[in-house]
C-alpha cells in the first residue's frame, strides 16, 4: 500500500537538462521506478551519451534536443511528447546554470539576463507548455529544481543573479501550485545544497571556497546527484499526493546555521 505509491509504472516523465548531473540521476531514478522517460537538453552530444549510459543499465530513454529558453521550441516539444507518448504525467524543471563568482557591481546585462533566462524563464516556459497537457487531463506533477540559494546567500562566492533566480523559482512553484491544485496538477520544488556535478567544477577542491562550503554544512560534505533524484522521485510520485507548493530543502543541514 505504501511502497506502491513511489512507483511510476505507466507514467510519462520529462526531465529538462537531463543529460548531466541531477537531471541524469533523476532520469535513472524515474526509469527504475517504471516510468517512460524523456530527457531534453540543449547539448545534443550529451543527450546521446546519457541515453547510451542508461541503455547499458537496461533503460530505454527518449532524448530530445531542447533549449529551455526557446519558448516556441518548448511548446513544440511538449506537443510532440504528448502526441508520441499519449500524455505527460511528470515534468522536472531541472535545466539550470550558475555562472558563479561575479560581484554584483560587475555583472553585465548579458550575464544577468542569461541566468534568469535559463533558470526562471525556462522553468516557466516548460511549466506552461507541459502543464497545459496536464491540465487538459486533470492530472500531473511538476518538480522544479530550486536551490538552498533561494533561501540563503552563499559564501564566499558572489552570485546575486543565481540566488535571485532560484528564489523566483520557489515563488513560481507556489504560485503555480495554488493556481493548478484545483485542476489536479501538483507543483513542488527541491532546494539542494552543493551537489557534486559539473555545475560546481569551478571550485578548487583544495581551495578556500570549497573548505568554506564544507565547513558551513552540518553533514560536512557535498551532496550526490542521486540524493537529490530520490527527493524528486518522491515529489513526483503519488507518495507526495498531499504536497503541492512545497519547497523541500535537501541541504545536509546547511541552512540550519
Ligand atoms: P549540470 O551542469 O551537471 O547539468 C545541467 C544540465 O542542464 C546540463 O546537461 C546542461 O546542458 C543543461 N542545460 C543548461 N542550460 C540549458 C538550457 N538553456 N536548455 C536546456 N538544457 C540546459 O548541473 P546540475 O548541478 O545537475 O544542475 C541541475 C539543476 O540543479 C540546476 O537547475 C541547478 O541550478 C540546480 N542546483 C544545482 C546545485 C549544485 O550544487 N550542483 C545546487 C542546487 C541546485
Amino acid at each position: 500500500m505504501y511502497l506502491e505509491k513511489f512507483k511510476l509504472d505507466g507514467r510519462v516523465a520529462v526531465v529538462t537538462g537531463g543529460a548531466s548531473g541531477i537531471g541524469f540521476s533523476t532520469a535513472e531514478a524515474f526509469a527504475e521506478a517504471g516510468a517512460r522517460v524523456v530527457i531534453t537538453d540543449r547539448d545534443v552530444h550529451a543527450i546521446d551519451k546519457a541515453c547510451a549510459a542508461l541503455a547499458v543499465k537496461g533503460y530505454k530513454i527518449v532524448g530530445i534536443a531542447m533549449d529551455v529558453t526557446d519558448s516556441a521550441r518548448v511548446a513544440a516539444v511538449a506537443d510532440q511528447v504528448a502526441a508520441n507518448e499519449g500524455k505527460v504525467d511528470i515534468l522536472v524543471n531541472n535545466a539550470g546554470i550558475a555562472r558563479s563568482e561575479t560581484p554584483a557591481e560587475d555583472v553585465a546585462d548579458e550575464h544577468w539576463l542569461n541566468v534568469l533566462d535559463v533558470n526562471l524563464n525556462g522553468s516557466f516556459w516548460c511549466a506552461r507548455a507541459f502543464g497545459r497537457h496536464m491540465l487538459a487531463r486533470g492530472a500531473g506533477a511538476i518538480v522544479n529544481v530550486g536551490s538552498m540559494s533561494g533561501f540563503i546567500v552563499n559564501r564566499p562566492q558572489p552570485q546575486s543573479y543565481y540566488n535571485a533566480s532560484k528564489a523566483a523559482v520557489h515563488q513560481l512553484t507556489k504560485s503555480l501550485a495554488a493556481e493548478w491544485a484545483p485542476r489536479g496538477v501538483r507543483v513542488n520544488a527541491v532546494a539542494p545544497t552543493y551537489i557534486r556535478t559539473p555545475l560546481n567544477e569551478f571550485a578548487d577542491k583544495q581551495g578556500e571556497m570549497y573548505k568554506r562550503w564544507i565547513d558551513g554544512t552540518p553533514q560536512a560534505r557535498l551532496g550526490e546527484p542521486e540524493e537529490v533524484a530520490s527527493v524528486i522521485l518522491f515529489l513526483a510520485s503519488d507518495a507526495a499526493s498531499l504536497m503541492t507548493g512545497s519547497i523541500v530543502l535537501a541541504d545536509g543541514g546547511y541552512s540550519c546555521w
